[in-house]
């Protein structure tokens, strides 16, 4: 059952497309990592998904139920609590049960020990935790997170992945963009590979093509599209 369809998007700044007629369908409790180099367009795609930037065109659909966002900066008011920030957010998305619902996103989200605290002295990786518990917190049917381990440390990240394998696991659709082919090969079930704005992949990871690994498999990818496909932006 499809949770997220994009659908031919499109998004141009001046002269240069952004996001190029890009398509793609995400499923209930599938894994979908979006992998691309500096300036892709990954952010732009998921900020689009997200119904943060407008598209010039083409039309993003939710035919499973609402969205969660959680961008690459967290999302989170510095001033407010832990506590503070789910209910505020809760109110925001309606949830009938704004005290309840937030007490048990902190449990979720490891976060009940802090629940009073700023979210201003909270480690980087607790207000992710954080601006993850704000993305779930009206019971998405898809999450989309912009770069979600990037200031991670490995147990961090560790505890970031087996959180998202379990809404996964529930039937959530989990969408993320990611630098690191460990994460794609790891945690995706399939992984868009964007650049210049084109979509040049999309499919298992292990069938990307030559290569012992994913990180190398992919960086023969790009190199051989990039000898065929002028894909402007800031390709070599
Ligand atoms: N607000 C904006 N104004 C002008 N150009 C923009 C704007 N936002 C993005 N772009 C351009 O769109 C292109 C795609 O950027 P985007 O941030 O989506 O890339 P990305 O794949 O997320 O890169 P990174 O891996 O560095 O995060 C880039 O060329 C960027 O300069
Ligand atoms: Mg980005």
């Amino acid at each position: 059952m499809p949770v997220l369809e994009g659908r031919d998007l499109v998004k141009r700044y001046d002269e240069r497309a952004a996001l190029d007629h890009v398509s793609f369908v995400v499923e209930a409790g599938e894994s979908v990592a979006i992998a691309g180099p500096n300036g892709a367009g990954k952010t732009t795609l998921l900020s689009m998904l997200a119904g943060v930037t407008t598209p010039d065109s083409g039309s993003v659909e939710l035919p499973g139920g609402k969205l969660g966002w959680v961008p690459q900066k967290a999302a989170v008011y510095q001033k407010l609590t832990v506590r503070e920030n789910l209910e505020l957010f809760a109110r925001l998305e309606k949830v009938d049960d704004v005290f309840g619902s937030a007490t048990r996103m902190m449990d979720r989200i490891e976060l009940a020990h802090r629940a009073s605290d700023r979210a201003e002295d909270l480690s980087g990786g607790m207000r992710q935790r954080l601006s993850i518990g704000m993305g779930l917190i009206a019971d998405p049917a898809v999450l989309l997170l912009d770069e979600p381990s990037a200031a991670l440390d490995p147990l961090q990240r560790e505890r970031l992945w087996e959180l998202l394998g379990s809404l996964a696991d529930s039937g959530i659709g989990i969408v993320f963009s990611t630098h690191s082919a460990g994460e794609v090969e790891g945690h995706a079930d399939r992984v868009i590979i964007l650049d210049g704005g084109k979509l040049l992949y999309d499919g298992a990871p292990a069938d990307i093509g030559p290569g012992a690994h994913f990180e190398l498999a992919f960086i023969n990818f790009l190199r051989a599209r990039r000898a065929h496909v002028n894909v402007g932006g800031d390709a070599e």
